[in-house]
């Protein structure tokens, strides 16, 4: 990874920073990219006193010229773009008769539309160079249905069925399209009000013990996955090229 170009999206949120991290120990330059530049200015002071170079950029992923500017400016900063995660994403919760029609463009514009602009985006410049990797984050819920999940749930299976589609497109040119699918991970997107962990409590549950027992009985090994877990896993899948099209679960058992 030293001194390639590591494209991260949603850098400011808590699985992002991580992923940026674990590029910049291994040496990578990166573009941090996230919906407000404000999100960023924490992890890019983090990346810089790694001694690595870094841009961070405000683009909303959910808009193909966006994020072609993004893109753009990163190839024009580095000359290149060698590894793309494409890992923003929002949550949603509700029963069907909650999620609006409005609730559902909100999500899916974001998680699936927006994996499918950065991609194309992506692959714009890595094809003439044949050579690239790109990791969409999709989740847990790419590969179970989730109840009050389901427009979150419908927006990570759209993102795994489109990695496998753009890797098999690829593959014969040099470039890798992989999904990580993480766990429970105790991020904003969990804990907190309004939060899975609180929009999950039975009667009379703080969100505290709402989080612990949905740990337990949700996965196997019993515990949370951490934001560092899925970095580690990341920067192996970017470094593997004989590993496309698949998604590869980080998540201590759960969808065995
Ligand atoms: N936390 C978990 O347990 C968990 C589990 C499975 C999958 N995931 C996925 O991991 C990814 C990262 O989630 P996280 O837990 O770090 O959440 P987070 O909320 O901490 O971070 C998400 C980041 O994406 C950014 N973002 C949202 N919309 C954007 C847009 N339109 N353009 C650019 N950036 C945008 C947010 O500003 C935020 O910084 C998401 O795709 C999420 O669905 C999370």
């Amino acid at each position: 990874m030293k001194n390639k170009t590591v494209l991260i999206t949603g850098a400011g949120g808590g699985i992002g920073k991580a992923i940026a991290v674990a590029f910049a120990k291994k040496g990578a330059n990166l573009v941090l990219v996230d919906v407000k530049k404000e999100f960023l200015k924490d992890i890019t002071e983090e990346v810089l006193s790694l001694g690595v170079k870094a841009l961070s950029l405000a683009a909303n992923v959910a808009e193909y010229a966006s994020i072609k500017g993004a893109v753009e400016e990163a190839v024009a900063t580095f000359g290149a773009l060698d590894v793309a995660i494409n890992n923003a994403g929002v949550v949603g919760i509700g029963s069907i008769e909650e999620i609006d029609e409005q609730e559902w463009d909100r999500v899916l514009s974001v998680n699936a539309k927006g994996v499918f602009v950065c991609t194309k985006a992506e692959l714009e410049v890595m094809k003439p160079k044949k050579q690239g990797a790109i990791i969409n984050t999709a989740s847990i819920a790419g590969k179970i249905g989730m109840a009050h999940l389901s427009h979150y749930v419908a927006s990570k299976f759209a993102v795994i069925g489109f990695t496998n589609s753009i890797a098999k497109e690829v593959a014969a040119e040099g470039i890798t399209v992989n999904a990580i699918c993480p766990g429970i991970i105790g991020t904003g997107m969990w804990r907190g009000e309004g939060g899975i962990a609180d929009r999950w409590k039975q009667p009379g549950e703080t969100e505290e013990q709402s989080w612990e027992r949905n740990k337990k009985t949700l996965i196997p090994q019993g515990v949370d996955q951490t934001a560092d877990d899925i970095a580690q896993a990341v920067v192996f899948i970017a470094s593997a090229p004989h590993i496309t099209g698949q998604a590869i679960a980080v998540d201590g058992g759960m969808t065995m």
